[in-house]
């Protein structure tokens, strides 16, 4: 007999149920803090009896436990295995998300091509038609037959087509078109993104079979729907990058089967996504020459050192208020690294306009770009060009000090990789760090320092 299921609206503030929705809640005052829930019966039991799966569940020492290594699959996009820790684990929840366009649907679409090889792969699409699917695949060159896609919102269905099928992964695009025909509220609603996202996990780890969810974003970012997705799935992927440029960034907020914060780099094609398997020579092409305001950081992405370009723009306000704006970079930081020159190095920058931009559409939130962003609006502010051969990285404190930051070898490798001549870093990085052949070094301790290397020395 299936469990009784009723519906109650549950207050997130302070749990007072409901048997109705209301918009402020009686016991706490709250308003609009009221979701459905499904309350399912469950069966009786006395306190003392085992649980009602009948197996008792006892501590076990840790030493008594077997490890299996867990059971992975590579999807063949290797920038997606590498973000994922090395492939799909097996009865694995993973969530992509990303902003409308960005290139979700296209990006499972393709590691659907290889997961099909080795068994049925089922991909569920509330978004677009049978025929949109088609289309884009055949713009894929895929055309498989144990590739199979349902088009349907209603998630009982959806299990029972799984359940029928057995497939072997399962793609879902995107979650917040599904419904749980249990519930009242619309799809999308925090209570429908939860309980639709609970019963496909119950279905995961019951079958073993990996589920890939496409997740929206809203306005601020943030993943749309209920803080508890991104507690419930065991790997949270975030599609950065900007619509109209080609580049395209994977990074793992959230795994538990690998290393955060690692990322992998996209190219949108034509053809769909390719992997960009030198980053740091891509993000760095068509950098202008002999022109002021630009800079190069050797930053680390996850375990991968990376040579991103920051440009800065420096013009006299017209209006009454100094604008500050910045692309790819937190703007407070931004802000604090302005008004660190204007202490620290005294450069009078309270009537300029200035304009901070990471090139390529990528977000980089590592202290180690700070240095580099100062010497872009100072190359500007001065309109004197840095030489194109070097680089820097290093944090910069409220005083003006230059902080250690990690990894400085891994950095310097790389680049004296892509032919780099000098690199400005913090003083205090030097400890035991080998300068790579062909890389000059220079150490420096402050900010006033960095400025006064950066535009004396010669070549
Ligand atoms: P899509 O995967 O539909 O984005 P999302 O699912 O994140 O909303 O990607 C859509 C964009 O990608 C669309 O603007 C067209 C572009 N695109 C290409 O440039 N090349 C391709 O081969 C494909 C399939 C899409
Ligand atoms: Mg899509």
């Amino acid at each position: 007999m299936p469990a009784k299921k009723k519906t109650v609206f549950l207050c997130t503030e302070c749990g007072y149920d409901s048997p109705k929705w209301m918009g402020k809640c009686p016991s706490c005052g709250a308003w609009n803090t009221m979701v459905e829930e499904v309350v399912r019966a469950a069966p009786a039991r006395a306190s003392a009896a085992p649980a009602s799966s009948g197996k008792e569940s006892r501590p076990v020492p840790l030493s008594g436990i077997t490890q299996d290594e867990e059971e992975r699959v590579l999807t063949g996009i290797g920038e997606l295995d590498r973000v994922l820790g090395g492939g799909i684990v097996r009865g694995s929840m993973v969530l992509i998300s990303g902003e409308p366009g960005i290139g979700k649907s296209t990006l499972l679409l393709q590691a659907c091509r290889s997961l099909c090889q080795r068994g049925p792969v089922l991909y569920v699409t509330g978004e677009e038609s049978l025929a949109q699917i088609k289309m884009r695949a055949s713009r894929l060159g895929i055309d498989r037959d144990d590739l199979y896609i349902l088009a349907e919102t209603d998630l009982d269905n959806i299990l029972l087509q799984a359940d029928k099928l057995k497939p072997d992964y399962v793609v879902i695009d995107s979650i917040q078109t599904m419904f749980s025909g249990d519930m009242t509220s619309a799809p999308g609603s925090v209570g429908q993104v939860r309980e639709c996202t609970m019963r496909l996990m119950q279905f995961a780890k019951t079958s073993g079979v990996p589920v890939l969810l496409v997740g929206h974003i809203n306005k601020d970012g943030n993943i749309a729907g209920p803080k508890v997705l991104e507690h419930m799935v065991d790997t949270v992927l975030a599609f950065e990058g900007e619509r109209h440029n080609s580049y395209r960034m994977l990074r793992a907020s959230k795994n538990r089967f690998g290393s955060t914060n690692e990322i992998g780099l996209f190219e949108m094609t034509g053809d769909g996504l390719i992997d960009v398997p030198n980053p740091s020579a891509a993000l760095l092409s068509g950098r202008p020459e002999n022109a002021s305001g630009s800079c190069v950081v050797a930053t680390i992405e996850g375990s991968r050192p990376l040579l991103s370009e920051i440009q800065g723009l420096v013009t006299k306000s017209a209006y009454g208020s100094a604008r500050r704006t910045s692309a790819g970079l937190d703007y407070n930081r931004a802000v604090l690294l302005l008004a660190i020159l204007e202490k620290r190095a005294g450069l009078m920058l309270g009537a300029f306009d200035a304009y901070i931009n990471v090139v390529g559409g990528l977000t980089l939130d590592e202290p180690a770009v700070d240095l580099c962003v100062m010497l872009a609006i100072v190359s500007s502010y001065l309109d004197r060009p840095i030489r194109h051969d070097l680089a820097v990285f290093g944090e910069v404190g409220l005083s003006g000090e230059l902080r250690a930051v990690s990894g400085a070898s891994q950095r310097v490798s790389e680049l004296a990789r892509l032919g780099f001549h000098a690199c400005i870093l913090p003083a205090t990085n030097m400890n035991g760090l080998k300068a790579p052949e062909g890389l000059r070094l220079m150490p420096v301790k402050d900010i006033r320092e960095a400025i006064k290397t950066c535009f004396e020395t010669e070549k």
